[in-house]
């Protein structure tokens, strides 16, 4: 399964990227906002982004009309061939889905909370489409059995749009992802980190320390 970072935060990717485990990107108009906001502009901020990380960046349009999310989407694909223009599973999101496909422009349908959304996405022409679990989890259903239809459901019909789980609170969300055999889970850096940790690995790491140290260190052979 991949990795994403689900992030504009530059210092997070340099992070994530450094440790060799970060395949993508993806962010939304509350991410990038929020790396704006009296700090730099739209573009510098996602020039950066797009040369640090060698995967799929996706960038979210803000138009909800499909002539405007067409329009939206040509010009980030200019911005890097690694681009990859996030669309809203609506009608006019599936208008654009389709146009972009036939210009061979990547897709990502973002915020898919039932298996018919999946369903139309894909057949519309998503690269890629991204059921949130966190926010199901939020309304009291169960985010990662969507997860498990919707596999099931693109296995029964071969169908190659991959599937994004985003939305991801806790290492669990990942974990559960990676059991069902999603393509890739998308996460904020603070999951990332977490997904490294083991209270055992630090206790045993200690121990060897300590009894390393414990010896004559003279008597090493280097
Ligand atoms: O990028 C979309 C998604 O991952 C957002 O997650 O935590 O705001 O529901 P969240």
């Amino acid at each position: 399964m991949k990795f994403f970072l689900d992030t504009a935060n530059i210092a997070e990717i340099e992070e994530g990227v450094s440790w060799g485990c970060v395949d993508g990107i993806t962010t939304n108009p509350t991410l990038i906002s929020r790396e704006l906001v009296g700090k730099t502009d739209f573009k510098t901020l996602v020039k950066k982004i797009l040369d640090l990380v060698d995967g799929p960046v996706s960038l979210e349009v803000t138009s909800v009309k499909a002539e405007g999310m067409i329009e939206e989407g040509k010009k980030l694909k200019k911005l890097g061939d690694n681009v990859v223009v996030k669309i809203p599973t609506t009608v006019e999101g599936l208008k654009a889905l389709k146009v972009l496909k036939s210009l061979k422009i990547e897709t990502n349908a973002t915020l898919v909370f039932s298996v018919n959304q999946a369903l139309m996405v894909a057949k519309a022409g998503a690269t890629y489409s991204s059921p949130f679990v966190g926010r199901l989890d939020d309304v009291s259903e169960d985010g990662m059995s969507l997860i498990e239809d919707i596999r099931e459901v693109y296995d029964n019909f071969g169908i190659e749009t991959k599937i994004i789980v985003a939305s991801i609170r806790h290492p669990v969300h990942v974990r559960d992802a990676a059991l069902i055999g999603a393509d890739i889970a998308t996460m904020p850096f603070e999951v990332f980190k977490k997904l490294i940790n083991h209270p055992k690995t630090d206790e045993g790491l200690k121990r060897f320390l300590d009894d390393w140290q414990k010896i004559d260190k003279s008597k090493l052979m280097f």
